[in-house]
Parts: C-alpha cells; structure tokens; sequence
C-alpha cells in the first residue's frame, strides 16, 4: 500500500471515519494523513448549514501546534475502509446503533474504549462486523475548546474481537501506522485489555474518591484498607475468566509500580469527577464485580467502589 493510497486488504476508500469527535479522536485525525480522515457526525445532529468540517488546535508531543480540518463524513457518498470509535464506553453501543447501518458490512470497526465490557457488547451486538479493539497509552485532553494537546506519548495494539477481523488485523495496522503513531498487532487483545483494566482497577476509583493524584493513594488509609481484599477480588475474576493467572500481590505491583510512576497525573476517573462527567467505572471495577457475581466469587470491593463513585455524581 502506498503511504496514502487505499490498501486492497481494506473495503472502501482508504478513508479512516471517526466517531467520538473527543480528545482521543481529535489526536488520532490529528496525526492521521489529511484528506484521508472524516468524523462521523452524531446521528441526527445538525451539523450546522454551511460548516462542512471541523476545525481545532492540535499540541503535538513534540511541542509543535497546528491547525487541523477534519470534513464530516458523508457516508453515501465516501465509504470509509475503516471506522475507529472513540467515544466513551457508556456511549459506545448507542453510537454505533445509529451509526453502524449506514456504513459497509466488511468494514472493520476498532473500538477505543478504556476497561471491558463495552467492547464484548459491541462484538456480540454485530458479530457479522470485523471488530478490533484497541488498548492505548497514548494521553490526550482538550484544556479548553478548540485545543487538544497530546499530552503522553504512548503505544497503541490493536486485536480482533470477532474471527473474521482476524485477517484484517495487519491492514488496520497498517492504516493507523500511516499516522506516525507506534501501533503494533496484538492477537490476544483480551488480555491486554485484562492488563489494562487490572491496573485501572487499581488506581482510578480511589483517586476519583479521594480526590487526588495517582501517587497520593498510596500512604492514604482508605487505600491500605482496601487494596489487599481488592486484588484478592481481581485475581479470582482474572483466573477464573480464563486470563493469564497472576497472584493478588503481583496484581498489587503492579498498581503500585504504575501509581510510583504516574504519581503527578490525574487519573481519566478523577477529571471525569472533578468536571462533572459521567465516570467509566461501570467498565472497569463495576466489569471486575459483574463477571465476578457470574462466577459466584466474592466481589464487595469492587462492588463498593463501584457504588460510591457512583454517588460521586448524579448522573454518573
Ligand atoms: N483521552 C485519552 O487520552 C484516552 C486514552 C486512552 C483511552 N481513552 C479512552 O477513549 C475513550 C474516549 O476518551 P476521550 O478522552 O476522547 O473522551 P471524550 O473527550 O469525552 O470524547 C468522547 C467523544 O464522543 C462523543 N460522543 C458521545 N456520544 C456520541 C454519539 N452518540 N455519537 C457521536 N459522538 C458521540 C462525545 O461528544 P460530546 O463531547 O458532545 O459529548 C465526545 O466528543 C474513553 O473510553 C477513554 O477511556 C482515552
């Protein structure tokens, strides 16, 4: 494939659609090759009379600003080669249900989501689609409007969801490398979300409840209180869903470790919180505690975390 061209792996066009015009989104259409990406406007939105694209500030990690134009995709007459969905986990599934029966069948789907859950909803709600997931430790946000600033230099590995996305993982790559960012080919995609998750699982409700940042729950007595029966929790669900099994004070490491090294960030859970917006913990210790009760496995940690971020906000 040409660095531009189409790739014949792919149907369509070679144009990449994006849905969930956010930050992650942002910085993917951002680095992606221009002429080559389209948002897909909200179902029913009025893209207002004339504004045929949108226009944003994109901070790259290298210090450098430039200005990107991203047209709004008008499927009928330009049909994407593939659809990255970037929106949060709790809108993924209603997104796509407006979205989805307007694009081609063979397109493949690759679904951003932070934790687990959406995506299986997503791959059991259209299994005829190629659907990929992605995990990715790229860091993006949007300081105020018009701006979106790349503010961690990451990784991103993207694997099938579905069997028949399976010979279109190299494509998909393929096609997203074409932004410059590292974008490797995973198989076992479930487990790196399972990795992911385990972390997140970890370190995000106790920085939303305690309100601070990922190094400060460390030495705090809710924190010490809980830790221990929570990885506890998370190995049981972990070994008994099938993934790589890992011993609870391993689990605890590994948060720590991240915590240590990620001390001065706020957490996705704790911007969620402190700018009113519905949280994902439903997809990461709320998944934890639903696939637990599934097993029968005692999940009142998760459980409680679960319930009081929930308290946090009315609507989250
Ligand atoms: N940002 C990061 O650095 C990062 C890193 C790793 C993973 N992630 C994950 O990526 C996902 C997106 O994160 P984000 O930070 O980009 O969130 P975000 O800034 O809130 O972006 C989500 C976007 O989706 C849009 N949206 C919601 N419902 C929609 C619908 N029905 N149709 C079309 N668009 C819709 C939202 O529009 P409105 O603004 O109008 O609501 C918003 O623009 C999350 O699961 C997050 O955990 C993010």
């Amino acid at each position: 494939m040409s660095r531009h061209g189409a790739n014949p792996l792919l149907p369509g066009s070679g144009l990449i659609a994006i849905l969930g015009a956010g930050s992650l989104g942002r910085l993917w259409a951002g680095y992606l090759p221009a002429g080559k990406v389209a948002f897909i406007p909200r179902h029913n939105a009025t893209v207002d009379a004339g504004v045929e694209s949108l226009s944003y500030r994109l901070q790259r990690f290298d210090g450098s600003a430039l200005s990107v134009t991203v047209p709004w995709l008008d499927s009928s007459a330009t049909p994407p080669s593939v659809l990255l969905v970037t929106t949060k986990a709790g809108d993924t599934l209603d997104a796509l249900q407006s979205t989805l029966p307007d694009l081609p069948p063979a397109m493949p789907v690759v679904l951003f989501q932070n934790g687990m859950g959406s995506q299986q909803a997503v791959a059991e709600r259209w299994p005829h689609q190629p659907i990929l997931a992605a995990s990715t430790t790229e860091g993006a946000n949007r300081p105020e409007p018009g701006r979106t600033v790349h503010a961690g230099k990451g990784e991103t590995w993207v694997g099938p969801l579905t069997d028949n996305a399976t010979s279109l993982l190299s494509a998909v790559v393929q096609a997203l490398t074409a932004s410059g960012l590292r974008v490797h080919p995973e198989t076992n995609i479930q487990q790196r979300l399972w990795d992911k998750l385990v972390i997140n699982a970890g370190i995000n409700a106790f920085t939303a409840l305690l309100n601070c940042r990922n190094g400060d729950i460390l030495t705090h007595p809710f924190y010490l209180e809980y830790i221990g029966t929570l990885c506890t929790e998370i190995a049981a669900v972990l070994a008994a869903e099938g993934g790589q099994p890992l011993a609870p004070e391993a689990i605890r490491r590994r948060i720590e470790t991240v915590a240590r090294s990620t001390s001065e960030n706020t957490s996705s859970m704790l911007s969620d919180r402190q700018q009113g917006r519905t949280t994902e913990i439903d997809f990461i210790n709320g998944y934890v505690a639903r696939r637990g009760r599934v097993h029968g496995i005692d999940v009142s940690v998760n459980q409680m975390l679960t319930q009081r971020v929930h308290q946090l906000l009315p609507h989250s």
